[in-house]
Order: C-alpha cells, then sequence, then structure tokens
C-alpha cells in the first residue's frame, strides 16, 4: 500500500516537532518536515519515513524551493501549517521588517505553499490544517503588544474559510484550530515565565488526531483548542 504524505510546514521545534514525532510512528505515513533550521538537535534523518528539509517561508524563491521538494511526490494527503512567528511589541514601534515578516510567515507563506500542494491533492482528497491562535479568533481575550502576531493569525483564519469555499467541490478540507497557550519557546520568549497549561506532546496528540479524522465531518470550520484563554 502506497504510504499516505504529510506535509508539516514549521517542524523543527516546539508543537511541530512533536508533530512529526507522532505522525512518524505511524507505519502507513510518510512525513515531509519543513523548516529553517529543521534538524536543530532533531536527528529526523534516522527515521525511515520522514524527509526533513530547511525551508525558509520568507525566502522570494519559496515557491520553487517546495516544489523542488515536492517533486518526487506524485500525490500529498494532510497538510499542517504549522510554522509562527510571534512578535511582541508595542504598536508603534513596530518596524516595516516586523509586520512583513509576521504576514510572510503566518499567512502569506501559507498562502504561497498551497498554490503548490493544492494541486498534489485534487487526484486522492486530503485535510488541511492551519494552526491560528486564540488571538486571532473573534472576541477572544486580546493582548496588547501582539497585533501583528494576532491580526496575521486572524488572516489565516478567513483564509481557511474562503479556501474552503473555493474548493467545496474538489475532495480537499481545509480547517483551522485556534490554539490557547502551549508550553513551548515561542511562549516562553513573548511571555517569560508564564506557565502553560498544556505541553507541546499533548497539544500534537490532539492536532495529530483531528488531521487524520475530523475532514470526515467538517470543512471550513475554526475551532478553538484552549484551556486558557477564553
Ligand atoms: N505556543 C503557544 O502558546 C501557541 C499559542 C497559539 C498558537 N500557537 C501557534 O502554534 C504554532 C506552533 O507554535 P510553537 O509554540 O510550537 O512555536 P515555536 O516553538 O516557535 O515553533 C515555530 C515553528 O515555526 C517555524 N518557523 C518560524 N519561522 C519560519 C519560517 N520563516 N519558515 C519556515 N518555518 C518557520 C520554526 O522553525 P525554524 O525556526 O527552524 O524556522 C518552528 O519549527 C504556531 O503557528 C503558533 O503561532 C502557539
Amino acid at each position: 500500500m502506497m504510504p499516505k504524505n504529510i506535509l508539516i510546514v514549521g517542524a523543527s521545534k516546539g508543537i511541530g516537532a512533536e508533530l512529526v514525532s507522532q505522525f512518524s510512528t505511524i507505519k502507513s505515513m510518510h512525513v515531509i518536515a519543513l523548516a529553517r533550521d529543521i534538524e536543530s538537535g532533531n536527528n529526523w534523518s534516522k527515521k525511515v519515513n520522514v524527509s526533513a528539509h530547511n525551508f525558509d517561508l520568507t525566502s522570494l524563491s519559496m515557491k520553487e524551493e517546495l516544489s523542488t521538494i515536492l517533486s518526487k511526490y506524485s500525490q500529498i494527503d494532510y497538510v499542517v501549517n504549522n510554522a509562527g512567528l510571534l512578535v511582541n511589541k508595542a504598536f508603534l514601534e513596530l518596524t516595516e521588517k516586523d509586520i512583513q515578516t509576521s504576514y510572510d510567515v503566518n499567512v502569506i507563506g501559507v498562502m504561497k505553499s498551497l498554490q503548490i500542494v493544492l494541486p498534489k491533492m485534487f487526484t486522492s482528497g486530503g485535510h488541511i490544517v492551519n494552526i491560528s491562535s486564540m488571538g486571532g479568533f473573534q472576541g477572544t481575550v486580546k493582548f496588547s503588544g501582539l497585533s501583528t502576531y494576532s491580526s496575521s493569525k486572524a488572516a489565516l483564519v478567513n483564509l481557511t474559510e474562503m479556501l474552503a469555499e473555493e474548493f467545496k467541490d474538489s475532495k480537499v478540507k481545509f480547517n483551522c484550530l485556534c490554539l490557547g497557550a502551549v508550553q513551548t519557546e515561542m511562549l516562553e520568549k513573548a511571555f517569560p515565565g508564564y506557565q502553560a497549561p498544556i505541553s507541546a506532546t499533548k497539544m500534537a496528540e490532539y492536532i495529530v488526531d483531528f488531521t487524520l479524522k475530523a475532514f470526515n465531518w467538517i470543512n471550513g470550520k475554526i475551532i478553538p483548542v484552549s484551556l486558557s484563554t477564553p
């Protein structure tokens, strides 16, 4: 039987590294793991069903690079767009680079990647899971300093709904998870000393299960996954 191919963008640390570990325990899956510094202590090359590649969502040639990486796969079954960049800075102090890079990683890079990946999903169908944040979910508690992060994550929420509509006649499903606080490097840098109520391992367990099953019931849905902020 052909393995099911899953692409994980943002797979070097935190929740993304946990996703690679957990998906790779499923023998029938092949994991394509991408990040700027994908090996950073991970030793993915030791796992037979993981292909790890350095990949930067902000690179001007990212579409060509992704095409090359995916050229040996005729079909992609699942995608988790997990990469994220959090800039915590007063709005008036944000530089053009802060804003541009945040949007490049959190939403524009996702759009450009999906332009390459989607054609490889139409024949067999598949599930695209976008990882957003409670900060990008309308009506939640907001945190000062996160304007570029939360607004770009809100754009990812809307993008999910738009793609589900545009591709509703295809066999590809799109859903978005808005995560609450998870104990990772990103959270520790943004809010030093804050203790999240859930680990990256535990959050990844939910995302793995959701990715493999939820598309049977839902499409175009935005789901809060949070033990913390309302
Ligand atoms: N932790 C939380 O409390 C929390 C809450 C809500 C939502 N989230 C979301 O959950 C996702 C995972 O977060 P995390 O906490 O695990 O963060 P993390 O530990 O900082 O990991 C982020 C991942 O994104 C990758 N990445 C960043 N910039 C990239 C770029 N330019 N190109 C390619 N990959 C890039 C990083 O790899 P490299 O640095 O090697 O490129 C890393 O693998 C993010 O989308 C985040 O916004 C997290």
